[in-house]
C-alpha cells in the first residue's frame, strides 16, 4: 500500500497591520508561523494607517517567505499549493499578499488558493483540535462579529452579524476614550478583571429572536458616562468602567451564542477572532456550555492563533485543497469580501 503523501501549504496574510507567512502540513500541523507586527507604526495614530500597513507589508514580505520555509526546513518542492488572504480587509495591505502569492505561484508552478480571512480565523481551531460538523463559530475580531453555521469544511451560513460596530471596534473606540493605545482589548480585559459591573450598561438586543449584535448603543452609552463625568468634575474608577462594558459585551456574545447551539445542536463550537482572546469571553463561554445537556466539542485557539496570522489561513486553504478550489492567476484583493461558497448552502 503506498502511504498518503503529505500536504505542505504555504500561506499568506496581509489584510491588516499584520505581516505573516506560514507552512502548515495536512491542514492541522504549524510547521513554521512568522508574524511580523507593525502595531507599533501605528499606535500614534490611534487606528492603523492603510498606507503606512501596505509599505510595511513590502518591506518584509520577501524576507518572511524565506524565513516560512526555512523554518519549516522546506524548499519550494516541497510545497503543494500557495495560499493568500485576498479578503476581507484594507485593499492596499491585501494586495501586497495577493501580488507576492501569486508572483510566487507563476514563478514555481505551485497552484494558487485564495483564502477568505474569516474562514481563515474560525479554521485556526483546526490547528487545535479535529473540527466535527455540523459546527458554530462564533467569529470575533476587529471588522466582525458573526455567528456561522459551518455545514462542512468550506460551506458556511452566517446566522448571525453584527448591524454596526464588531465587538473589538467597540473595545478599541471606548479604550481611546480610556486613553489606551490601539489595539484596546487587551488592556480593558485585564482592568475588566479588577474591576466590578457597577454601571449596568446597555445589553441591546438581547430579547430579540434573531441571532444579529449591536455593539454600538454600548459605545455610546459608554462614552456619554465618561464625558458627563469629566463635565462634573467626577472621577470615574477605570477598572469598574471596563468591567462594565466587559460584561455587558460578554453577556450578549455568549447569552445569543448559547441560544444558536440550542437550535442548531452542532457537533463543535468554535470560537475565532482576535477577540477570542478575550479571557472574560473564553471563560463564560466555557462555563454556559457546560452547563448544557447536549453539549457540543468546545475548541478555543490559544492565544496566538486568534490575531491574524497565516497558519488560520494555511488550515482554511487545505480544505479548499482538498474540495479542488483553487484560484485563478487573475486572483484580486477584495475588500469587502463576503465569505464564499456560502451560497451553495443557502440555495
Ligand atoms: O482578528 P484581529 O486580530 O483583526 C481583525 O481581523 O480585525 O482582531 C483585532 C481586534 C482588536 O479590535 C483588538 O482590540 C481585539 O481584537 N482584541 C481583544 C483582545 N485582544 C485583542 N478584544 C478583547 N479582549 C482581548 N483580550
Ligand atoms: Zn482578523
Amino acid at each position: 500500500m503506498t502511504e498518503k503523501k503529505d500536504i505542505r501549504i504555504l500561506a499568506y496574510e496581509s489584510s491588516c497591520d499584520e505581516t505573516s507567512t506560514s507552512v502548515i502540513k495536512n491542514g492541522c500541523e504549524i510547521e513554521s508561523l512568522i508574524v511580523a507586527t507593525q502595531i507599533k507604526s501605528h499606535q500614534r495614530f490611534g487606528g492603523v494607517v492603510p498606507e503606512v500597513a501596505s509599505r510595511h507589508h513590502i518591506e518584509v514580505i520577501s524576507q518572511i517567505t524565506k524565513e516560512a520555509l526555512s523554518e519549516a526546513k522546506v524548499t519550494w518542492n516541497d510545497i503543494d499549493a500557495i495560499a493568500v488572504t485576498y479578503g476581507p480587509g484594507l485593499v492596499g495591505a491585501l494586495l501586497i499578499g495577493v501580488s507576492a502569492a501569486k508572483a510566487a505561484s507563476m514563478a514555481t508552478g505551485i497552484p494558487l488558493i485564495g483564502v477568505d480571512h474569516i474562514m481563515g480565523h474560525i479554521m485556526a481551531a483546526q490547528l487545535e483540535d479535529k473540527i466535527e460538523y455540523p459546527a458554530l463559530a462564533l467569529q470575533v475580531s476587529g471588522g466582525h462579529t458573526e455567528l456561522v453555521l459551518m455545514h462542512d469544511p468550506i460551506h458556511f451560513e452566517i446566522i448571525g452579524d453584527t448591524r454596526d460596530d464588531a465587538a473589538g471596534e467597540a473595545y478599541d473606540k471606548i479604550g481611546r476614550v480610556l486613553g489606551v493605545n490601539y489595539p484596546a482589548g487587551k488592556t480593558i480585559d485585564n482592568w475588566a478583571h479588577q474591576g466590578k459591573d457597577t454601571f449596568n450598561f446597555p445589553r441591546a438586543m438581547l430579547e430579540d429572536d434573531d441571532y444579529d449584535f449591536s455593539f454600538s448603543g454600548l459605545k455610546s452609552a459608554f462614552i456619554n458616562t465618561c464625558h458627563h463625568a469629566d463635565q462634573i468634575g467626577e472621577k470615574l474608577d477605570k477598572y469598574d468602567l471596563a468591567a462594565s462594558f466587559q460584561a455587558a459585551v460578554v453577556d450578549v456574545l455568549s447569552h445569543k451564542t448559547i441560544r444558536a447551539i440550542k437550535e442548531f445542536k452542532p457537533k463543535t463550537f468554535v470560537l475565532g477572532g482576535g477577540v477570542a482572546a478575550n479571557k472574560g469571553l473564553r471563560e463564560r463561554l466555557e462555563m454556559e456550555i457546560a452547563k448544557l445537556k447536549d453539549k457540543p466539542k468546545v475548541i478555543i485557539p490559544p492565544m496566538k492563533l486568534c490575531g491574524d496570522n497565516a497558519a488560520m489561513i494555511g488550515a482554511a486553504a487545505y480544505n479548499l485543497y482538498q474540495a479542488g478550489k483553487f484560484s485563478s492567476l487573475d486572483l484580486n484583493a477584495d475588500p469587502s469580501l463576503e465569505l464564499p461558497y456560502a451560497d451553495s448552502v443557502l440555495n
